[in-house]
């Protein structure tokens, strides 16, 4: 396994597999790497030849009172996982390397950025997409994989590649979890025995609503009410927002009539994270066409 650190190296490595006609995928993370990431790095082993994990914690998708310093960092570690994953490059930049002196441009998907994570972190979809687009120019993969984890970014991503032209296919990867449902998360060590309990929450409210709309519940109204019963179960928990939106476009759905994305943030107080609370996000598309891999589309 080969680490670099320079765009330079990368694309060279990544242009002699092109010319030999290898495919090449990239897995973007920010490290604290979990077996989420590692689920996302093994169909990216089955879907190409050179394997590109991109290690890099994105100054520009934090706000300025966000957990940006107090990110998990564990290099080390993050190496060996990768190692162990037959991971073929990774790339670890320093932030001087993908925002150059004077850096002054930035890439933002002006409508699917817009409601969910994007109406309580303003900045985040910008700051993603920006990154993106970087690593992509800089790897120049084939295929690109990101987690259904976190939908929306998802989306936004692969309507960026689309708009800009990259040339390069975006491949959604269904949610790892925990054995009692926790969705991995690398911001999961924020919580305390008791936070991680109540945490459950999340998942809970997901698979309510999924059997109220299996047993015929159609109205987002109803669904809704459901997750936020559900999510009252945890004394702690802050619901951020709790949203039923169509899986492509992201527009509000008021009654399902076919896959619908039901997305949740939900707040939780940590003294670990610097911000004095936790932010976890969970999805789960209902009523969903039984596909191999990604959404509909
Ligand atoms: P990060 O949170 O490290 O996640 C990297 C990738 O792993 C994302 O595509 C995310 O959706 C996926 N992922 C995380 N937890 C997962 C889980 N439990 N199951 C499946 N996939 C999971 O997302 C980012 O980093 C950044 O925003 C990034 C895209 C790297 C840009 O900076």
């Amino acid at each position: 396994m080969q680490v670099v650190r320079t765009v330079q190296e990368l694309r060279a490595l990544s242009e002699a597999a092109r010319a030999a006609g290898r495919r090449v995928a990239l897995v973007p993370t920010m490290g604290a790497l979990h077996d989420g990431h590692l689920a996302l790095v093994a169909l990216a082993r089955r879907r190409a030849d050179l394997v590109i994990v991109s290690i890099f914690v994105n100054p520009t998708q934090f706000g300025p009172s966000e957990d940006l310093a107090s990110y998990p960092r564990t290099l080390d570690a993050d190496l060996a996982r990768c190692r162990a994953a037959d991971v073929d490059v990774v790339f670890a930049p320093a932030a001087a390397e993908l925002y150059p002196d004077g850096a002054q441009t930035f890439v933002e998907v002006a409508e699917l950025a817009k409601p969910l994570c994007g109406a309580s972190r303003p900045h985040f979809f910008r700051g993603v997409a920006t990154v993106v687009t970087k690593l992509l120019a800089a790897a120049r993969p084939h295929l690109a994989i990101f987690g259904e984890k976190d939908f929306q970014q998802l989306q936004v991503v692969r309507r960026l590649a689309r708009d800009l032209l990259l040339g390069v296919e975006i491949v959604g990867a269904p949610i790892v979890r925990e054995p009692d449902g926790l969705a991995m998360s690398s911001r999961n060590v924020y919580l305390d025995a008791a936070m991680r309990a109540e945490a459950l929450a999340l998942v809970g409210a997901l698979d309510a609503a999924e059997a109220a709309a299996l047993a015929g519940e159609r109205s987002a109204a109803a669904l809704l009410e459901q997750v936020r019963k559900e999510i009252g179960r945890a004394p702690h928990a802050r619901l951020d927002y709790a949203e039923l939106r169509h899986p492509d476009t992201l527009a509000e759905c008021a009654a399902i009539d076919g896959p619908a994305l039901l997305a949740l943030a939900v707040r939780f107080p940590s003294p670990r994270a610097a911000s004095g609370e936790v932010r976890l996000i969970d999805n789960r598309v209902l009523l969903r066409r039984h596909d191999a891999e990604g959404p509909p589309r």
